[in-house]
């Protein structure tokens, strides 16, 4: 694990938002926003065997309302307190029946918000936490979502992530991972397996930021290299 402590970096509240930003960040696609969906609701329970052991420890003691960053289909309503409120941010119109369904299922009050990670629609200062699981790989400017959870989470709020990274250089899964680009990232919506969000996360001006490394061994190889942790403002 690598602990980080930063000098948090000044927030710009000042936004202006238009909806033609939002289409800029995220490309809504009928046949692979559908697909995504029904992707993620039929592989769920495989994925959360692989990540469930890190996803315990890092979405333990959630506060009773949380802000998900592309909540998909409620993959992590199980890590939720008892009673949750949920507000999803989730532009991907075609995961909205499923995530209700799992709200349902998992006794969770839904709130979704159909905008963009880059530009939440939340006061500033009114999360008392954020999280995320494989969306910071699929955002189009990683940068830009970071600075926006840090301003919706107030002082000493957390945001608590799963995601996936880019190997290390030279290694076979780094390899494969250059090589899939460009399929993978037609099929999964943007999904980048190139990225170093553990560098991205440290440099965002989060107070403290505490994170694993670690590996799953699934047969979808560029999607095996992982961190886990949380980021405290
Ligand atoms: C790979 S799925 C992961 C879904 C879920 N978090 C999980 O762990 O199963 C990526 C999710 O991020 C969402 N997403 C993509 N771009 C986004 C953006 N710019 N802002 C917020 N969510 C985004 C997608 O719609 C999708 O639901």
């Amino acid at each position: 694990m690598t602990t980080r402590t930063a000098q948090p970096a000044t927030l710009t509240t000042t936004r202006t938002r238009a909806p033609e930003d939002d289409l800029e960040e995220f490309d809504e696609h009928p046949v692979r926003g559908r697909f995504n969906s029904a992707f993620f609701w039929v592989m769920g329970g495989y994925i959360n065997r692989h990540l469930h052991q890190r996803k315990s420890a890092t979405f333990a003691d959630l506060p009773p309302t949380v802000v998900e960053l592309g909540a998909g289909v409620g993959a992590n309503m199980r890590y939720l307190p008892a009673h949750a409120r949920l507000v999803a941010i989730e532009p991907n119109p075609y995961m909205h029946s499923r995530l209700r369904r799992a709200a349902r299922s998992w006794g969770v009050e839904l709130e979704i918000r159909s905008v963009v990670g880059a530009r939440i629609d939340l006061p500033d200062a009114s999360a008392d936490a954020v999280i995320s699981s494989l969306v910071l790989c699929s955002v189009r400017d990683p940068d830009a979502v970071l600075a926006e959870i840090r301003r919706v989470l107030r002082p000493g709020g957390r945001f608590s992530f799963a995601e996936h990274v880019a190997a290390k250089a030279g290694t076979p899964t780094r390899w494969t991972q250059r090589i899939l680009r460009r399929p993978w990232a037609w099929v999964f919506e943007g999904c980048s397996c190139e990225r170093d969000l553990a560098g991205v996360i440290e440099s965002a001006g989060f107070t403290r930021v505490d994170l694993t490394h670690y590996r799953i061994h699934s047969p979808f190889l560029p999607f095996n290299t992982h961190i886990a942790g949380t980021a405290t403002t």
